[in-house]
């Protein structure tokens, strides 16, 4: 069709068309896919050439749905970098699609919206191109309009590049975020076209202001808002314009404890007739940084008792699903957090979608490098041509969310140590203030001198890095920007894992086959164990939080077995290091470790014994005493074996077999009790935790009977059957008495009947190579996890079943609904 005759046409539609709106339609689902390059079983695939072709005859490749994340599929393989997770994420995969286009696409833009795609995408609509997004982390769109063939079959080809050494940890493979179509009329709102903010806000009246921005646009387009709350219908304020400022009476602040939303529906219409409709959700509430006292929230001071998290979900890996990422949040708000940083990178919309519905307090991060590179094919390769770009995604997608509170240029940027490139922090900054004036601007720092060399004055609120000792110095020298930590402690552990002798010195704890000591004084040269961040905290109130290294274990990193050599001697003794020389020679240089000792959880959710620490200090209402290690130890009948209590009192008094060992008192910065000289004898340890001189909590562990028995629990026993909703399964092996057996390591089967397939199983062992799809693995001292996914439509009742040789098998039912 000439243009003209297109012209003509799209005006008859457009005629004939009685009201256009928005149609966004989710583009997930079948696409064919194959990978090439490096596979995961090592072996090398050519790439053939005119893959982006209509005329390919993809017909033997896969078939699958979207989000998907083919790194996680695995094998592990030894040979792989421990990093990053020592699986195949690397590699060059093809996705290809045919699609039909309706007649009614006539006359409208078509957009393609990818929330993320790991990474290097390139994108071609029936063999023409279309356009690419390098960076894996940031959202985007790309315009199919000029080449789709509408009223006819189209067949859409993306190629992904996702290069080896390009990241620090696992990053994942493939277009592992949603995908849409988005189909609007030549006038209509630009991507993320309306922004919303709250300038006034008291008791009695919001002003909400609206700007909106219109694409295509018709001079005679007319813009209308109305607000609801969230989940009504009823509108409550109306407004018009581009620029509009609606005011809302008695406003339902955005809080913590009652995360309010409001939606904007907006309307763009041209003679009269909707062209366009789109919704936006927006809380209202006020936030406030001072130097000399801290974070407020609605006027009120809050702590960011916070968290980093990467964006794999463990076993699941990076692909996108939204009970998985709830859960995680809910886990994390189980022992206190209220803040996450989204380290190192944007992450999936829907995460700060939950974050805004369940009272997190954001901050979103862009890079982990700018031009200077810290891994070969990291984005540094890019930054220079696409760092406006994603930045500028990154801003315009988020920033109407709540949650989010500041937003972060980086971490541990390592152009920060060369003061003359401090224009770089300051360029980004400044676009993002140009972009969204209302959150100030961060940066996680590392080197010491950021905070003092004038990298510190190119941003509004100063992230310190794992830097206690610097606070003091750093208001002194600083006396106006405010401050916290964005990274501190990572201390490293493994869950129900103890080595003797305990010692105080951080890099002694490691032990058994590369596992680190759960009594939580472990950590790497450049950090510390949680109790010295507290006391800087306490200290020092006016650093308004921290952001702990990690909330969850993730995949990749391992410290302290990275294959860093530096690393291996950092934390050992001339012992411990000559042990792990000669096992690390057995082994060939390639050593087990693929995920991450640093979650206060595991890898799969289950709470590490840090997790008690920081729940005593960020819940203190909550009536809590810990007791750790485990009392399983038949070895050591007569020998020195430390324990030690988290406690939400003030007090507590130990007894052992019903002796007591004494009552000791916190004293000031002292955030655990230590009995250091216990001499061990099976049977039981009771703590009795007092406040204020009454009884507060109590707990004991026992000695448990030999392993006779298998525990399943769900956590949600009903599921939607819409194909995504998860339950997530613990699995517990118990002696008679129903106690978890510690050191229990049993090899567990798993079978399921009903509409719900396993989709993932995993133990929260750092070190083990069961591929996480596998329906058989090892409990790690007493626990698994099986998670189970509903299947599209299918209803009805699903009974998982966990057998092991010489214990009594388990189900438990879900229904799905
Ligand atoms: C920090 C870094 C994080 C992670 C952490 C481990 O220096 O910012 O990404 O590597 O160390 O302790």
């Amino acid at each position: 069709m000439n243009t003209l005759r297109r012209l003509v046409f799209a005006l008859l539609c457009l005629s004939l068309t009685s009201a256009w709106t928005r149609e966004i339609e989710s583009f997930n689902s079948d696409w064919k896919f194959a990978r090439f390059g490096p596979m995961p079983d090592g072996s090398e695939l050519a790439e053939p050439k005119g893959m982006e072709k209509t005329a390919y005859d993809d017909s033997e490749w896969r078939d699958l749905d979207l989000p998907h994340d083919w790194g996680i599929e695995g094998p592990f393989r030894s040979d792989l970098p421990n990093r990053t997770g020592k699986l195949p994420w690397a590699g060059i995969g093809w996705y290809r699609k045919s699609f039909d286009s309706p007649k009614s696409d006539a006359g409208k833009r078509i957009f393609i919206d990818f929330d993320g795609s790991m990474s290097g995408t390139e994108v071609w609509l029936n063999g023409e191109y279309v356009g690419e997004w390098p960076y894996g982390y940031s959202s985007f769109r790309l315009d199919l309009t000029d080449k789709l063939k509408v009223g006819k079959k189209n067949t859409i080809a993306v190629r992904l590049d996702n290069k080896p050494e390009s990241s620090r940890w696992y990053p994942g493979g493939g277009i592992y975020r949603n995908v849409r179509l988005v189909k609007v009329a030549p006038t209509h709102i630009d991507h993320w076209g309306v922004y919303v903010t709250t300038p006034i806000v008291n008791a009695d009246e919001a002003t909400v202001k609206i700007e909106t921005s219109l694409a295509g646009q018709s001079s005679k387009a007319e813009i209308q808002h109305e607000i609801t709350e969230d989940g009504s219908d009823k509108v409550i304020a109306t407004g018009q314009g581009k620029l509009s400022f609606i005011k809302v009476a008695s406003p339902k602040l955005w809080d913590l404890d009652s995360p309010s939303l409001y939606q904007l529906h907006t309307k763009v219409l041209v003679d009269g007739k909707t062209v366009d409709t789109y919704t936006s959700i927006f809380g209202i509430r006020t936030i406030k940084y001072t130097a000399n006292e801290g974070f407020y929230l609605n006027g009120k001071l809050v702590r960011m008792n916070g968290v980093c998290q990467h964006h794999d979900l463990g076993p699941l890996g990076a692909a996108v699903n939204v009970r998985a990422i709830e859960r995680q949040i809910e886990i994390l708000q189980s022992f206190g957090v209220n803040a996450i940083r989204t380290a190192h990178n944007p992450p999936a919309p829907e995460f700060l979608d939950l974050c805004d519905r369940m009272g997190i307090l954001v901050q979103v991060e862009s890079f982990d490098c700018w031009y200077r590179k810290k891994a070969d094919n990291d984005y540094a390769r890019h930054f220079w041509e696409w760092w406006e770009r994603d930045t500028i995604n990154m801003v315009r997608r988020d920033r109407n969310h709540p949650s989010i509170v500041m937003w972060s240029t980086g971490n541990e940027i390592l152009e920060m140590s060369h003061p003359e490139e401090a224009w770089i922090s300051q360029m980004q900054t400044d676009l993002i203030k140009k972009e969204d004036p209302t959150r100030p601007v961060s940066f996680g720092g590392s080197k010491p001198d950021a905070a003092f060399n004038g990298f510190q004055n190119t941003i509004d609120v100063y992230g310190f890095n794992y830097k206690p000792h610097l606070y003091a110095e750093f208001r002194e020298k600083n006396p106006d920007i405010p401050v916290y930590s964005s990274e501190s402690a990572s201390t490293v552990s493994s869950r129900g894992e103890y080595f003797f002798p305990v010692s105080d010195d951080k890099f002694i704890g490691q032990g058994g086959y590369f596992q680190v000591s759960s009594y939580d004084l472990t950590a790497p040269n450049w950090a510390y164990r949680p109790d010295i961040e507290f006391e800087a905290q306490d200290k020092y109130p006016w650093v308004f939080g921290e952001f702990v290294w990690t909330g969850f274990d993730y995949l990749g990193e391992p410290t302290p077995y990275n294959k860093d050599k530096t690393n291996l001697l950092n934390f050992t003794d001339p012992a411990e290091r000559e042990r792990m020389t000669k096992e690390l020679a057995k082994l060939g240089g390639d050593i087990p470790p693929r995920s991450s000792y640093f979650g206060i959880v595991d890898l799969c959710g289950f709470p590490k014994d840090r997790y008690y620490m920081y729940q005593a200090r960020w819940v203190p209402e909550l009536p809590l005493v810990h007791i750790l290690p485990h009392w399983n130890w038949p070895e050591r009948i007569g020998e020195v074996t430390p324990v030690h209590i988290y406690t939400s009192g003030d007090e507590v008094e130990l007894f052992l077999n019903g002796k007591s060992l004494g009552r000791k008192q916190k004293g000031v910065f002292e955030y655990r009790l230590r009995w250091d000289d216990v001499i061990y004898e099976p049977g039981e340890l009771l703590a009795v935790s007092y406040k204020n001189g009454q009884v507060w909590a109590k707990n004991s562990v026992q000695t448990t009977g030999e392993a006779t028995q298998l525990k399943l629990t769900a956590d949600r026993n009903l599921i939607a059957a819409d194909g995504q909703d998860l339950s997530f399964i613990t699995v517990e092996v118990l002696d008679a008495k129903e106690q978890l057996v510690p050191r229990s390591h049993n090899n567990v089967q798993f079978s399921i009947s009903g509409p719900a397939e396993i989709i993932a199983t995993g133990n929260g062992a750092p070190t083990n190579h069961t591929s996480f799809q596998s329906k058989e693995r090892k409990v790690f001292n007493g626990k698994a996890l099986v998670v189970i996914r509903s299947i599209k439509g299918k209803k009805g009742n699903v009974t998982l079943t966990a057998k092991s040789d010489g214990l009594t098998t388990a189900t438990v039912k879900v229904r799905v609904k």
